[in-house]
Formats: structure tokens, sequence, C-alpha cells
């Protein structure tokens, strides 16, 4: 049951597609007070646990801690920050109530999920005008479902999405991206996709090729394909201001550009320099963006990631202005103490300044709009604008991709993936942490840079991100650091092998979890206590998750750990994997065990009745069987599980044929149309 109650007279925000009437009652779930801004507070008692809130930092339970929807660019994703790239307001609180609440508002909100004060939940909206969606439900699952209807099916991409990634900041010539094929086959680890970052471009200009490094990069596209290996380019948000540019020119001449004050075209500094920031929010400036990708796919182009969208702007000349007066003020002089740290803060603040989102204006439907009152709506708008015209230019075969600024809404169109993490231990752990709760807000194609995009990574750390990146949809090792860390350089490649086989031999489970989760509006990745709900205990396990339905993993995420604890809310059959030739199955009881890991060794564990299946791995997605598969399984009584496979690109999956049913009884197993072997 879902009410929605409003508040004054909010701008759409095109984020619920299925809206029920709006409530003539009061809300009664919190007090609300409306000064300056809009406070709704909710008493919370010492044991009410909350969910949600995606992709923010800190635990999966999400109380003692402040978070702000503010997208933005920051790449230190440290304890304390408040922000990340999203704006995920639906939260799911557990507890003397059991509701699922979203705010849907274009504009900032802050959630004090007991910071200031323990026992209190408030959350206060910048803007008065929003909606509140209150859900109830059957369980914390059947809330989450009913919020997922509300706001519509989450992007599915295509089956080779699920192979192995490797990217990198600064792969640049066509022999670059050769060699890092030809690194990979000669390791034998399996690879799908190589990604292209802002170096593909000229100048960093949006949809342009360097030609200078990449002459043939139509032949490229095609030659990597004939191997199996999709190339992914990046499309930053900031439009180069360069005349003779075509897209500078015609988004000129065709108004398509957010505007200052004034009225003139808004001018930020982002990588290529000064630029202009597209108006996504306005429905013909969105479609014009859209159309821009035809530049891609007709280079045979069929995966694209859509970056700095928050919209990251560096500088300003106003906030540079501003800096420079300081420093011209200031130079020759001693500094004390307030001056040295006023100058620090001065520089310091140049890049995503809140006063910067104030210079600009959006043109919604007619109406001049400022865009700090809807900052959150512009990643979403500009995906949004790649996911429409993807339907429009592409409507049979999905097309590959993600991005990074989101709010919901945007699951529709894209996947996201987690930003600029580094190569620390906490943030494989957060990794962990978000991965449900940014399901929950229907983002199910999602992953963090695997082994840490700032830093430098090490073995073993990369070892243990990878046995983690195996359950994550978007499984994408990508950095900027020094150290390279292709799977390739490191001492113990067959370690590597061995992991990244075993993703490829999962992908038949991975990929019908995946797609079944995404219609039936269900998760992927879920809280034990999502699946136990009267297992007290499952509320404060924080790293272990379920991955669809059979699978629950424990991943080591400590450094020089060689084992940990686990706790079982049910009988499980542990799967102690070091190759496809060489794992331990080992049936366990409920409860608590500790377990042995060492580096070369991934656990996870099956549920009691029930089976994963499996295929037999390649070098890349597009050589393997999927019509051959493998079950391993811990089957007591007779099962049915229903397997979704297609060809991998379909936009049509609700066809019956791509459902499976496999049935195990007896220790033997059947399929309605594929060939299954029990391991
Ligand atoms: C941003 C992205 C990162 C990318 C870099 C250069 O920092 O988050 O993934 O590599 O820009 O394009």
């Amino acid at each position: 049951m879902i009410k929605r109650f409003r508040f004054g007279n909010p701008i759409e925000t095109d984020t619920v597609i299925n809206k029920c009437d709006i409530s003539l009652e009061t809300i009664d779930k919190f007090t609300v007070t409306n000064e300056e801004k809009l406070v709704f507070t909710y008493q919370m008692d010492p044991q009410d646990v909350v969910y949600g809130l995606g992709e923010n930092i800190n635990g999966i339970n999400k109380r003692n801690f402040t978070y702000i929807s503010r997208c933005m660019d920051g790449s230190r994703h440290t304890e304390d920050r408040n922000s990340l790239y999203a704006a995920h307001n639906f939260m799911l609180i557990k507890g003397k109530e059991t509701f699922g609440v979203f705010f849907d508002v274009a504009g900032i909100i802050s959630f004090d999920v007991g910071e200031t004060d323990i026992d209190k939940l408030i959350v206060t909206s910048d803007d008065q005008d929003l909606d509140v969606y209150i859900i109830d439900g059957t369980s914390m699952q059947d809330i989450v479902t009913q919020f997922r209807a509300m706001i519509g099916r989450s992007y599915i991409p295509p089956k080779w999405a699920f192979g192995y990634h490797q990217s990198r900041w600064f792969y640049k010539t066509e022999d670059d991206f050769r060699e890092i094929a030809k690194k990979y086959q000669e390791a034998k680890i399996p690879l799908d996709a190589i990604y292209m970052d802002i170096d593909y471009m000229d100048e960093y200009s949006s949809f342009t090729i360097n030609r200078k490094n990449l002459p043939n990069f139509e032949g490229l596209v095609s030659e990597m394909k004939e191997q199996g290996i999709h190339l992914v380019p990046i499309i930053d948000a900031g439009i180069k201001v360069k005349p003779g540019y075509n897209i500078y020119e015609e988004g000129v001449k065709g108004n398509h550009f957010c505007k200052d004050a004034n009225g003139n075209d808004f001018k930020c500094g982002v990588w290529p320099g000064y630029c202009h920031l597209v108006d996504v929010l306005n429905d013909e400036h969105r479609k014009w963006f859209g159309d821009q990708y035809k530049f891609l796919l007709d280079k045979g182009i069929d995966g694209i990631w859509n970056d700095m969208n928050e919209p990251s702007i560096f500088y300003t000349d106003e906030r540079l202005n501003e800096a420079y007066e300081m420093v011209d003020r200031l130079r020759g002089s001693e500094l004390d103490l307030q001056t040295y740290f006023g100058m620090r803060k001065k520089f310091s603040t140049l890049s995503s300044n809140p006063k910067d989102y104030q210079l600009f204006y959006h043109d919604i439907n007619g109406k001049k709009i400022r865009h700090d009152k809807v900052h959150n709506l512009y990643g979403y708008n500009l995906s949004r604008a790649a996911g429409e015209a993807f339907e429009r230019m592409s409507p049979d075969k999905r097309i590959l991709f993600f991005s990074r600024s989101s709010m919901i809404g945007m699951h529709r169109y894209s996947g996201i993936w987690t930003g600029d993490n580094h190569a620390w231990w906490s943030h494989l752990k957060l990794s962990i942490h978000q991965m449900p709760n940014i399901n929950m807000c229907g983002f199910l194609y999602t992953g963090s840079d695997i082994g840490g995009f700032g830093s430098d990574t090490n073995e073993e750390l990369m070892t243990r991100w990878v046995e983690f990146g195996i359950f994550t949809p978007l499984m994408r090792n990508h950095s900027q650091s020094r150290r390279a860390q292709e799977l390739y350089v490191f001492n113990h490649t067959e370690t590597f092998k061995n992991l990244v086989e075993l993703r490829y031999a999962l992908i038949p489970y991975l990929y019908s979890e995946f797609v079944k989760a995404a219609l039936n509006n269900d998760s992927y990745f879920k809280p034990l206590s999502f699946v136990y709900e009267d297992d007290a205990r499952t509320y404060n396990i924080e790293d272990q998750l379920m991955v669809g339905e059979s699978i629950m993993i424990a991943p080591v995420y400590e450094q020089n750990c060689r084992g940990r604890y686990v706790y079982l809310p049910e009988d499980m059959k542990m799967i102690k994997y070091r190759s496809l030739d060489d794992y331990e199955e080992v049936e366990m009881s409920k409860g608590d065990h500790y377990i042995n890991v060492v580096l070369n060794e991934l656990i996870f564990f099956i549920r009691k009745n029930h089976v994963v299946p499996m295929a037999k791995p390649a070098l890349t997605t597009k050589d393997m069987d999927f019509d051959n598969l493998y079950l391993l399984s811990y089957v007591k009584d007779p099962i049915e599980y229903v397997l979704y496979d297609d060809d991998g690109y379909t936009t049509d999956m609700e066809r019956e044929e791509h459902f499976h049913k496999i049935t195990v009884n007896n220790n033997e197993c059947h399929c309605t149309s594929k060939k299954v072997t029990l391991l």
C-alpha cells in the first residue's frame, strides 16, 4: 500500500511513473515543520534499522550519520563524506514500524539518521515543494518491490556486460588497446570489454575521435569485436567551447545550452577547458544531446559510459577571479594563520562550488529555473538523453550503458558505477555495503572500480577485490594509478585466471538472477535480513550478502586476513573455490563458523534446496555455450529453478521462451530446453 503526500507545488521529476492519487490525509509517520526548509522528523527506537539511500557511504544500516543528496564530483570517499554522485532518496525503516519512504524532490535534501540526535531521523528538504511516498508492505522486500514497481523497470544491459572488463585512464593508441587484448589472451584470462577514457577524444571533446592516436577507430572497433571484445568509450557532460567543433556550433545555434543570468551560454571549466552544459532538463535539448550518440553507434560501438554529469564544474571565471584577487591582495605579505587557511580554502573550494550552481538556468517547459533548485536532476537527464536515444536508434539491441551521477528514475535508462574510489581496503568494504542499498533504489547494473581507482593497488587487495567483483553485475577493473593493475601484471596470474573463469562459469546464474530481479522489481543483492527477516542476528551482519535466490557471499575484505567468521542463517553448502578443477563442497549447519580462506581461495554458500546453473567458461562470453549447463546444487527435496536466458541482446525480454524450467529430484535433473548436468 502506497500513500502519496503532497507539499506545495513540486516540479515534475519524472522519477515515479506509476503514481497513486495524492492522499487527503496528513502524513502520520513524521512530524513536519515548515520554516525556511521543510523538516520531517521520525522518532526511532534503538533497535530500528534504516536501509536505503543507495550509493551513500558507511554501512548497509544507515544509522548514526547524515547523508545529503547533492550530486557531487569528489574523489575522496572518506568516512565523513555526506554526499557522493547520487540522489537516492528512498529509505526503508524496519523496527517498531516497518515502512518505506521516498522523497520525490529535485533539490537538495538531507537525511540525518540519528547523527544529531541518536533517536531521531530528521529529513530536511531545501525545497518546500515535494511529494512524499509512504509504503507499507508485508515484508521488507515487499516494500522495496512496491517502490520499484512505482518507479518502473530497471535497466538491463546485454549479456556480454556480465563479462570481465578492463579499463584505465591513459590508454591512448590503437596499439595500446591491441596490447591489452593480447596480454589477456596470452594469460588466458577472459575479457569482454576494454574501456576508452577521455584520451580517445580530440581535446577531450565529447563525440570526437583523436585521429592522431586512433587513425582507424572504426577498424579497431571491428577488429576487437571479431575477438569478442567490445570497446566502451566515455562521454563527458561539458561541451568544449571551440569555434569549428560541430557539437559546440550546433549547440550554440540551437540554443541547447544552459544560460547564465544575462541569457548568455553559461561557461565553466572541466577537462577540455571552457565548456557549456546542455540543458538536458528540456525535452528538445535532451533529444538533441541524445542524437549525438549516433556518432559512436555508427562506428560499431555498443557500450558507453557517461561521466562528469553531476555536472562536475572544476571552476568558473567568477570563482577563479575571487581566488586571483585574493592572491594579488596577499602577494608579498606574511600570511597569518587565518589568512593562510583562508587562501587554501579559496582554492580547495574552486571545484563543485555550490555558488556556481546558482549561476545558470534551465528552460523547463518554458519556465526559467535556476539550476540549484533542480541540481539533482541533471546527471539523471544527461544519461536519460542517451537511454532515450538508444531506444530510438537501437530498438532491437541492448546497449551497455552506465553513468556516474544518478537519481532514482535514471535506473530505467542506465546502470551506475560508484565513481572514484581508492585502492583502500575500506573501499572494498564500502563497495560491499553500497551494493544492496543501490539495488533497493532501482539500480541493478552496478559495481565499483575493482582494485581501486585512485592510489596504487597491490596484489593482495586486487585478489580480494576480484573475489568480490565476481558477483557484481559490472565487473570492471578501472584506475588512474601510477601502478598498472591489469590482471596480467601481477605475480600470480594463474589465481586471477581461475577467479575470472569462475565469474564466466557463473554467468548463467548471475544473468538469470539479474534479469529476473529487473523483471520482477526484485533485488539482485540483498542484506541477509531481507531473506531471514525473523532472525535478529542477520540485522547485524554487514559483510555478507545474498546474491540472487541461491547464493550467499562472505567476502574477505581485510589486509592479511586468511580467514573469517561467517554466520549461516540456515544450513548451507560452502563452496571453497580455487579453480574449476579444484574446489571443495562442504555441507555446514546453521550458526557461526570460522573459515580459513587463503589468498587464492574464494568461499561462497549455496542455500538449502537451491541450485546454481553454470557454463563452461571461454575467453569471451561470445564463445560460451549457454545451452550445456552444469548445476552446483544443495538439494535435499525436489526443487524447481527458473532459469532466464536469451540471445543476450534482445529488448523483448519477457517472452516465455526465455524462461527455462530446471527440476532436480533424487540426484537427477531435467531442463525444458537445455542440457543440464549435475556437478
Ligand atoms: C572521472 C571518472 C573516472 C575517469 C576520469 C577521467 O574522474 O570518475 O572514472 O577515469 O574522470 O575521465
